[in-house]
Formats: structure tokens, sequence, C-alpha cells
């Protein structure tokens, strides 16, 4: 499979969560950043690694914080450029290993599932490695690793969007995302978006156990105030 995931069905990503997750997406990402407002006060530098159609990056930059999103899906990064609606925010097309940076940051964002598209150790090691150069000494990443309650298929449909996600099992820890979409528009026709790729489940020690290969302290364990979010999110800070 070589494409990019998510490229075909960015524009209609924001919707799809937010459809499909209800209040819960909105309560997850203020829970989000009220964590990153105790962290760091604004302007702090921000790099948001998978930042995606900018969820987080925007408020954060709209908070006075030096932000920077990077993603290696350009459809995605198009759609947060057109969301910021002028407020700055400098985008990086390219995979959390691919990232070098000359300016060190103060905080590191990897969060809502993005290392599960990162299939091998070797590259889960090369992109921790290349977040912990690019943060200060001292500087924080904050984390999180899908649980179990994340390999789940589900479907819905409330009239405007129509959402089939399946998730099978490739063996070992590979899985096949698969994911079928169908919008309404306003003249009666519909736009059909798929997409499919393979992620993986990391194990929770596994991830740690790499972070702390790259130079970074488990700060805190934050998995109990993000409970419900089907993730386990962590605190790392650079030794
Ligand atoms: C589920 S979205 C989460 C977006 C955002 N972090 C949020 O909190 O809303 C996952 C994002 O990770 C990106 N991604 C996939 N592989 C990546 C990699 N190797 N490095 C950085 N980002 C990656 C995808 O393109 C996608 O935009």
């Amino acid at each position: 499979m070589n494409h990019t995931p998510h490229a075909s069905w960015a524009e209609v990503y924001d919707l799809a969560y937010e459809r499909s997750f209800g209040p819960l997406y909105g309560r997850l990402t203020d829970l989000t950043l009220n964590v990153i407002s105790e962290l760091c006060a604004s302007p702090s530098h921000i790099i948001d690694f998978g930042a995606g159609t900018g969820r987080l990056a925007i408020p954060l930059a709209r908070e006075g914080h030096e932000v920077v999103a990077v993603d290696p899906c350009e459809a995605m990064l198009e759609q947060l450029r057109k969301k910021a609606n002028g407020v700055e925010i400098v985008t990086e097309c390219c995979s959390m290993s691919d990232f070098r940076s000359s300016k060190p940051a103060d905080l590191a964002l990897g969060v809502f599932t993005v290392l599960l598209y990162i299939q091998e150790e070797q590259e889960l090691l090369e992109s921790l490695s290349a977040v912990r150069s690019a943060l200060k000494d001292g500087g924080r990443m904050l984390v999180d690793v899908a649980t179990s309650a994340l390999f789940h298929g589900f479907e819905m449909s409330d009239g405007l969007l129509t959402r089939q996600v399946t998730i099978q099992s490739c063996g070992g820890a590979h899985y096949l995302y698969r994911e079928s979409l169908e919008l309404q528009n306003p003249d009666g026709d519909v736009t059909r978006y798929d997409d499919e790729f393979v992620i993986r489940r990391w194990a929770t020690d596994e991830i740690l156990e790499i972070a702390r290969a790259c130079g970074f302290v488990i700060e805190r364990d934050l998995s109990a105030e993000f409970a419900g979010s089907g993730s386990q999110y962590f605190l790392l800070q650079t030794e």
C-alpha cells in the first residue's frame, strides 16, 4: 500500500470525528488543552507531531504559543491552514522520524493515536529520537498509547454522514484499518470516501522502553485524567 493515510478523506475528517464521537471529542480536546496550559505558559514553543487538521495546534496558536504542525499528510495540513484563518502556524509535511529543527522546543505533542501509524520498532526509535533532538533539555512530550478499546470497528449514520470503520488483524501487532464514508450533499448526491492503511497496536511498555532509550524519563502517567478516551497518556521529560 503506497499512499498516505487520511489523504483521500481529509476534507471530511473533522466532520467524521465530530459526528462519530459527539461531545466526547470536544471534552477530550478541552482536557488536553488544559493539561498543556498547566505544563507551559504562553508563549511557549510547541511542536504538534501528527497535528492533523489542527484540533490542538490551532487553539494553542490562538493562545499565543509558537506552534509548528508536523504531519506526513499534506491534505490534512491543508485543512489545518484553511481553518487557522490567518493565525500563524508553521506547517511541515513530514513524518515524525524525518523532522529536524534548529530551534529547540519546550513541548512536543504526539497525541490522539499518532504512534499507531508507526509500524516498526526502528521507525519508532527514529521518531522518538527526532522528537528528543527537537526539544530543549528539560523539554517534555505528551504522548498517548491506544488501548485495545480503540481496535474495534464501528458504524454510524445520522442522515448527513454514514461511516463504517473496520479494523482487522493482519497477525501479530498489525491491523488493517478500513474507512468508508458517505456524505449526503444538499443536492441529493452522495460523495463517497474510502481509505485503508495498516496500524500497529503497541504495548505500553514497548513505547516507554523506546522512549527511555531515546533519552526520556517518564515524568507522569496521566491515564487516569484521560479515562474514557481509549488511550493511556504519558508525560515524558528529556533527561
Ligand atoms: C488520528 S489523527 C490525530 C490528529 C491530531 N493529533 C489530533 O489530536 O487531532 C493522526 C494523525 O497522525 C498523522 N501521522 C501518521 N503517521 C505519522 C508519522 N509517522 N509522524 C507524524 N504524524 C503521523 C496522520 O497523518 C494524522 O493526521
